[in-house]
């Protein structure tokens, strides 16, 4: 009986790790990488790169010879985030959410390959056993030990460069785009442009060492074998590519969850974004995620917050060059803008699934643009703030409010949110946070062109 009990529990809770495996992916992944893992959420037709076909078998950055994704590979890719694209950071969940999540994908990459070998197979201890071998990743590209970075290691780099690399990378290392170079998906290849110094795999040496060795499965990019190069040629590469790259790029496109910090303030609330008590803030760093990693636009926003208990105050800051209002000069220009969306839950999905609303509170500043009075998404409101530049547009009520400048290149946007969806301000407490940026500049309909990860907004007392 007691056995008996012991394996009901054990089942059990199988089923209730499943579950949990799913719920998880469910709603953290599957906006982008589909339900099923393929690549297909309704969030992917905005996104380029489109989010991983996890079933299709190809996973780019991986560090074994054979190409196939260790755990530990998941793993980086899940947590680290993969900089200057729309995968974010999940590094703020457990180690044990983590290692489910990269159960679940793997689970996806076999029932993948089993739907294919099931064309040409119909033995299922068969399938199983190739499915495995299959799905069985070697051991990693082995790294000697680095050698010395001397300008005569970098020439020598360089040489190299120009024999292996230059074709696709360019002699300069910006990247060359040819029409015929797609990736295994079908969809355009763009090597990178190593002089931005971001890089989606990570920049640490060894990155590089297996990103040259390894290549990258389903793109273009080849594997560099020990017969094209020697181990001391590798690192000459490294170090020289490691020269192309700006320093702290990779951090300022760090795609991960930070705390923002808004100060108590007391009497009346900021009537605009050069506020004494605003500017004495310390701003924070927001990396934007671009929704078409090729796009030049903009890459991060700068803000700072108070509170009274009742209202969250922003003034946020972000460098776009071209200065993008409709209204002006009656051109036909899709606005420059940022929204913020304050949530009432403490790990919020990147991407909002439809059909399934979030406790949110929205405001939305979009430049020259103001709310029809049908407007469906946004509640035809009085504008608090009005210049010809700047209108606010909010869903929730006069509460909301904001008005931006633009000055040589720098948008300075105020914010005044009273959270009432996503519950209310407690000083010592927290609210999840997050932003998006419209540049009208490279505009494709009503969509931001970055959005940011979810924040923590921690309410000073
Ligand atoms: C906002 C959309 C979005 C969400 C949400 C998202 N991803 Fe991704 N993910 C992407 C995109 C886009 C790529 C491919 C980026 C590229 O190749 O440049 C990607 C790639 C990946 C990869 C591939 C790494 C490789 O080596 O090829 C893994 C693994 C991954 N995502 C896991 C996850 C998991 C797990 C979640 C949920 C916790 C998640 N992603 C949520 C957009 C998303
Ligand atoms: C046939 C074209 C091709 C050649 C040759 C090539 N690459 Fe690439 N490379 C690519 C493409 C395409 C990507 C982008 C892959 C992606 O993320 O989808 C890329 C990406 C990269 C990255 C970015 C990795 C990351 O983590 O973001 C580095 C670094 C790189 N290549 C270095 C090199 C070096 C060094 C050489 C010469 C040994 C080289 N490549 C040769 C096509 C090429």
């Amino acid at each position: 009986m007691r056995t008996l009990l012991t394996l009901c529990l054990a089942l059990l809770s199988i089923v209730a790790t499943a579950q949990g495996q799913c719920v998880l992916y469910l709603q953290q992944c599957a906006a982008c990488h589909g339900e099923r893992g393929r690549g297909d959420g309704p969030a992917a037709r905005f996104l380029d790169p489109k989010p991983r076909d996890f079933r299709s078998g190809y996973f780019r950055f991986v560090s074994t010879t054979n190409g196939i994704p260790s755990d530990g590979d998941i793993w980086e890719s899940l947590s680290a985030g993969l900089p200057g694209s729309a995968m974010l950071s999940f590094a703020h969940f457990a180690p044990m959410q983590r290692t489910m999540l990269v159960n679940t994908i793997r689970e996806f990459r076999r029932d993948g390959l089993r739907e294919r070998l099931s064309a040409s197979m119909t033995d299922a201890s068969a399938i199983e056993a190739a499915v495995l071998e299959l799905d069985t990743p070697s051991g990693g590209v082995s790294i000697p030990t680095e050698t010395p970075d001397t300008m005569d290691a970098r020439a020598r780099g360089a040489l190299t460069f120009a024999r292996l690399c230059s074709r696709c990378h360019g002699s300069d290392g910006r990247g060359i785009i040819d029409p015929e170079r797609l990736t295994a998906e079908g969809a355009l290849a763009r090597p990178r442009d190593l002089t931005r110094g971001v890089l989606k795999g990570g920049i640490e040496d060894v990155r590089l060492w297996q990103r040259i060795r390894g290549g990258i499965p389903g793109t273009p990019m080849p594997a560099v074998s020990s017969k094209d190069l020697s181990d001391e040629g590798v690192w000459d590469l490294v170090h020289y590519v490691e020269a192309l790259m700006p320093r702290g790029q990779q951090e300022l496109h760090d795609p991960v969850r930070w705390s923002l910090g808004a100060v108590r303030i007391q009497g009346p609330l900021p009537t605009g974004p050069d506020d004494p008590a605003l500017l004495a803030v310390q701003p924070l760093w927001v990396a934007l995620a671009p929704f078409q990693s090729h796009e030049r636009t903009v890459e991060g926003v700068a803000v700072r917050a108070l509170h009274d208990d009742e209202h969250v105050v922003l003034r946020m800051e972000w460098a776009d060059a071209t200065c993008d209002v409709p209204a002006r000069g009656g051109k036909a220009v899709a606005p420059d803008g940022i929204a913020v969306r304050l949530a009432g839950m403490s790990f919020p999905p990147v991407m909002p699934i439809a059909g399934s609303p979030l406790p949110l509170d929205r405001a939305l500043w979009l430049a020259g643009a103001k709310p029809a009075a049908d407007d469906p998404v946004f509640d035809a409101l009085v504008p608090r703030f009005e210049n010809p530049d700047s209108v606010c547009k909010s869903p929730i009520g006069p509460e909301h409010v904001g008005q931006a400048q633009w000055r040589d290149g720098v948008w300075t946007a105020f914010m005044i949110v009273r959270p009432e969806r996503a519950g209310h301000i407690e000083a010592g407490g927290s609210m999840p946070i997050s932003f998006a940026v419209f540049d009208g500049s490279v505009a494709r309909g009503p969509l931001p062109a970055t959005f940011s990860h979810w924040q923590t907004l921690r309410f000073g007392h």
